[in-house]
Parts: structure tokens; sequence; C-alpha cells
């Protein structure tokens, strides 16, 4: 008995020097691309992706938020953004600096691309940073007034477009810091998991964008001027530009030249709210159940590739 236990132990010790050695070898090695300009491999990519979440969730816990429809928070949140954060996550209507562009990994476009964190992890996320991911700390050099500030502006993004972020960022406007707060109250409903598709499919048919597309479920809808709309919900993109979830295909629908300057595809006139009911009726054309989470299709980036 003695004997065996005697060689299980040495065979421990010599699997783990052998792992060490060859880890330390691989190091030495220089296999492993450190440039920054090719992408992470998926299995570097799912772990630092994985170990993100699990950290920042089970730090975020304990924060309590202010209340971030207050209209001074939101204003002191969109100076904060222009002047620290558009550099890497660009902002609607501005492109990341060359510096954000040659991140890795990609800096995501905040306004259109970013996880489904809470409020409290987002505070986690702009005060302590992600290591390994590039995305500073900003504690201390911001206080926690000024952090929160940011995630309010961070909730409100989504709904701004390029016109009235470089109004607010040049002149911090009145009027659009009131239209940012009436966003931040929800007083218009601002995906298509609120919307109605049966209402959308009256008023896709209504506003005539079968004239321009072939679209399932539409009567007259013959057109080849944009592209079929058949499964558009298991589509990753709009047009190319944005990743296709309830709130970005409604802001498209409301005002493509806003999601898309220079798109051929033309604004029909649909108010915000119509827009959302129509998002919601495309988003089940060819949506599998298996993809559809709470708010709707879940964001392009999870799903699996
Ligand atoms: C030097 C570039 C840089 C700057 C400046 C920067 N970030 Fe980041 N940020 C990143 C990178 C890189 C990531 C990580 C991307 C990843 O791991 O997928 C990131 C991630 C994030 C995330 C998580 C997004 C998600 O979808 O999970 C948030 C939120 C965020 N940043 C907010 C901010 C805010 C707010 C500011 C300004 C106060 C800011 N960042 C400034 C580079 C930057
Ligand atoms: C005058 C023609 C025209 C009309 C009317 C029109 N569209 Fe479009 N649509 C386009 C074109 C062109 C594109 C491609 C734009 C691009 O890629 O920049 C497009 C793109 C789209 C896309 C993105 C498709 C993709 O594959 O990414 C959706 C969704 C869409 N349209 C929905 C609608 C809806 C809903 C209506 C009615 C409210 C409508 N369109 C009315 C021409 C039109």
């Amino acid at each position: 008995m003695e004997g065996r236990w005697k060689y299980v132990v040495l065979g421990a010790l010599a699997a783990g020097f052998l792992a060490a050695a060859g880890g330390l070898a691989f190091l030495y090695s220089g296999i492993y691309p450190i440039a920054a300009n090719e992408p992470h491999t998926k299995v570097v990519d799912w772990v630092l992706t994985t170990l993100q979440e699990h950290s920042v969730s089970s730090r975020a816990g304990d924060v309590s938020a202010p209340d971030l429809t207050e209209r001074e928070l939101l204003a002191d949140g969109l100076a904060l953004y222009n002047r620290h954060c558009a550099v890497c996550h660009g902002a609607p209507g501005v492109e990341r600096a060359i510096m954000g562009r040659g991140l890795n990994p990609d800096p995501p476009r905040l306004a259109t691309e970013i996880r489904d964190w809470s409020n409290a992890e987002l505070f986690w996320i702009v005060a302590n940073g992600l290591k390994m991911a590039g995305m500073p700390a900003f504690q201390p050099g911001l206080s926690d007034r000024e952090v929160w500030a940011t995630v309010a502006f961070m909730r409100a993004l989504p709904g701004i477009s390029p016109e009235e972020y470089r109004r607010a960022s040049v002149g911090g406007d009145a009027r659009i810091l009131a239209l940012l707060e009436e966003r931040m109250r929800g007083a218009t409903p601002r995906g298509a998991a609120d919307g109605d598709p049966t209402e959308g499919r009256r008023l896709v048919e209504a506003y005539g964008c079968g004239s321009c597309h072939i679209i399932p479920g539409v009567a007259n809808s013959k057109g080849h001027v944009g592209p079929p709309l058949t499964k558009l919900g298991l589509r990753h993109y709009i047009a190319g530009a944005v990743l296709n979830n309830p709130e970005n295909l409604a802001r498209w629908l409301h005002s493509p030249e806003a999601v898309e300057p220079g798109t051929a595809m033309p604004s029909v006139g649909a108010t915000r709210e119509e827009a959302v009911h129509m998002a919601a009726y495309l988003l089940t054309l060819g949506a599998d159940e298996s993809l559809v989470g709470p708010r709707g299709i879940l964001p392009a980036r999870w799903l699996p590739h």
C-alpha cells in the first residue's frame, strides 16, 4: 500500500512538472500571436467574456443607483461621455478615433452593441475597468456621481440621433436634454419588446413597404428595390450597419438615415411608436423559438455563429 502511494505522488509531481515546463516552453517559444490587430482565438474570446460576465456580476451587487433620469446628471453624462468615452466607443454620428479602432477586443459601439448589464454592473465596469480588455478604470479619476452620470447617459444613448448628439454635445441644447429625460422616464416605448406584431403587420402594409421589399405575410409585397425581409428575425445585422435587435430595428424604421447616413432606404414618416410595432412584426419573420429571449431576439453577438 505504502509503495503504491509513493508512485501516485511521484507520478502527480512528474505530471505537474511537465505541465509547468510545457507552459514555460510555450511562453518562451514566441508562438502566441500577441499583435492587437489579429483577432483573439474563439477560446480566448470565450474565456475573456465568461470571466468578465461572472466577475462583474459577483462584484457589482451592492451599489445603489441614484435617479438616473435627473436632467443635470444626463447633461454631465453627455459631457463626460464626449470627453472620455467617444474616442474608443464612438457616439451617434461619431466614428471611433484611430486608437479606439485599433484595440483588441474591439470596444463596442455603446449606442448599439452593449451587453445586457444592470445599472450597478455598468457603474462597476466604468469605475473599475476591465483587465485584459483595454477598458480603463475611471476611478479614482471620476467621482461616484460622475460615473453615475456616464451610466445615465449610456442608458439614453440608443435613442439619440447623430444630429441630436452633435447639437447636444456642442451646446448642451436644453430641448435635447428634455428629450433625453423624457426617454429615460419611459414616456416613449423603446423597443419592439413593447410593440404589437399584429398592429405592426397592418402598418407595414399601410406604409407600402411592399413596394420595395418582399415581406412574408404582407399583401402586394413584391418590390426588389430593397432586400427581401424574409427571415429578418434571424438576421444579425440591419443594412449591414448595426446589430439586429428590437431597439435598433425600431430606430431604423423610424429614421434609416439616423442609423446609416446615406442609405438608399427612405424614411416613410413613421412615428417612433409605429416603428416599434413594425419592428415587433418583422422580428417574428423566420424567428426560431430557441433564439427568442425575454426581450425579443437576442443580440447577434450571443447567437451561435
Ligand atoms: C481606451 C479605450 C476605452 C475608453 C477610453 C473607454 N473604453 Fe469602455 N471599453 C473598452 C474596451 C476595449 C472594452 C471591452 C470590450 C470587450 O471585452 O468586449 C470596453 C468595454 C466597456 C463596457 C462593457 C460593454 C459591454 O458590452 O460589455 C462599458 C459599459 C464601457 N466600456 C463603458 C465605457 C465608458 C462609459 C467610458 C468612458 C467613461 C469608456 N468605456 C471608455 C475601451 C475603452
Ligand atoms: C423606396 C424603397 C423602400 C421603401 C418604401 C422601404 N424600404 Fe426598406 N430598404 C430599402 C433599401 C434600398 C434598403 C437597403 C438599405 C441599405 O442597405 O442601406 C432597405 C433596407 C431595409 C431593411 C434592412 C434589411 C436588411 O437586409 O438589412 C429593413 C428591415 C427595411 N428596409 C424595412 C422596411 C420597412 C418595414 C419599410 C416600410 C415602413 C420599408 N423598408 C420601406 C428600400 C425601401
